[in-house]
């Protein structure tokens, strides 16, 4: 379906929802959430001591390919783009959490259906395969904004293992309402683990499939801010 005739359902259901966020920004094209880079939180001063040459590194993310929002069909989801940049410069293991039901990729309206009712439902769809988070110290945890809140197998994978002790870094892309708190989200599913809320990245998936070169530079900025480039 083309993004003309979507939009309208999109921001319909965003309505329904009550998730204006989604409209806030939609045009922006200033990838970072300027809310997400500022807050630094008690969880930061523990973390430096994660982010050194030795401790071991992962990339876990969610993303949706097929028809998405604002960018048509595409091959690699707009979140896989940024965490393979992420894995990249940090020379971290890389995981992407597979749906057993996969998102219908030609029919948007049907993915968008289906998001819906995972939401409203706090489902817990099941994924395919899986990494031992345990054997890292830190864990770059990467999802699109699905209405503030990052998919919900997204969940299913966190709650499948044992957080405690690890460092969680956040990282969304979006098309207008940045991190949008998700990263608190995170942070309370992760239990035990120290979570980067207010220090994670956020950008446009429009930026992240079409301006890469652009994308890798807001991704090498906060990872030198972060002390984590390899
Ligand atoms: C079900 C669904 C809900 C979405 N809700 C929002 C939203 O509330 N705010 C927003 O900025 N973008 C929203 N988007 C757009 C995605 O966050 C954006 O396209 C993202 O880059 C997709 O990343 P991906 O290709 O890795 O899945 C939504 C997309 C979908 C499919």
């Amino acid at each position: 379906m083309k993004f003309k005739l979507f939009k309208p359902l999109f921001f319909g259901i965003c309505t329904l929802l009550g998730m204006n966020s989604c409209t806030a920004k939609v045009n922006e094209s200033e990838e970072t959430d300027k809310n997400t880079n500022t807050e630094m939180n008690s969880d930061t001063k523990s973390s430096e001591s994660a982010m050194n040459e030795d401790s071991k590194k992962l990339v876990v993310f969610f993303s949706h390919t097929g028809e998405n929002y604002n960018v048509g069909y595409i091959e690699k989801g707009n979140t896989h783009i940024i965490a393979d940049m992420i894995a990249d410069a940090t020379d971290a293991d890389i995981f992407e959490i597979v749906p057993e039901k996969e998102y219908p990729k030609d029919d948007y309206n049907e993915c968008i259906e289906i998001a819906k009712t995972e939401l409203r439902s706090d489902a817990r769809p099941a994924v395919k395969g899986d990494v031992n988070v345990e054997d890292y110290d830190v864990i770059f945890l990467g999802y699109p904004n699905w209405w503030g809140n990052p998919p919900m197998c997204v969940y299913t994978f966190i709650e499948k293992h044992d957080w405690n002790g690890k460092t969680v870094i956040p990282f969304i892309t979006h098309e207008g309402s940045g991190m949008g708190g998700t990263d608190r989200k995170i942070a309370e599913a992760c239990k035990g683990a120290k979570t980067l809320t207010g220090k994670g990245l956020a950008i446009q998936g429009k930026v992240a499939q079409e301006n890469q070169s652009s994308a890798r530079k807001s991704v090498e900025r906060w990872l030198d801010g972060l002390d984590m480039n390899k």
